[in-house]
């Protein structure tokens, strides 16, 4: 897959960083959306949200957003770099890759150990 590569080379630049990063007020966000029902269409650009209800005052990682299928990791795509948490105020835009079109397609919001949402929608275009 082409994004394997590239995708461990980023996840250990993010878990070295994590490491590296003091004071730890590591924050796992929840996502509020994509959820249960929604519909992504290939190509187009949508954004990722997550609560900031419970956000540290000094959020120490980085985020990263990566597309999962059927909860597997080893088809993880990474549809984000690793960004500023703490200054995405709750959203990041990304576009829709193009993958097959699937009703068992998980986003992960690596914070620290990562947090997998619900199961949604990828529809060709
Ligand atoms: C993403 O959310 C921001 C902030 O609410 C909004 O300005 C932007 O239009 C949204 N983008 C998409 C693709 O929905």
């Amino acid at each position: 897959m082409k994004f394997a590569a590239s995708l461990f080379a980023s996840a250990i630049a993010f878990f070295a960083a994590s490491v590296s990063a003091a004071p730890l007020d590591v924050w796992d966000p929840t996502i509020t959306s994509p959820v249960a029902g929604t519909v992504w269409t290939i190509g187009t650009q949508v954004n990722v949200t997550w609560s900031t209800a419970d956000e540290p005052a000094h959020v120490s990682n980085g985020g990263q957003i990566v597309l999962a299928l059927n909860q597997i990791e080893s088809s993880f795509e990474s549809l984000s770099p690793i960004f500023d948490l703490a200054a995405a105020d709750g959203f990041y835009t990304v576009t829709v890759p193009n993958v097959p079109a699937g009703d068992d397609y998980q986003i992960v919001l690596f914070g620290d150990s990562g947090n997998i949402g619900p199961s949604f929608s990828i529809v060709a275009a």
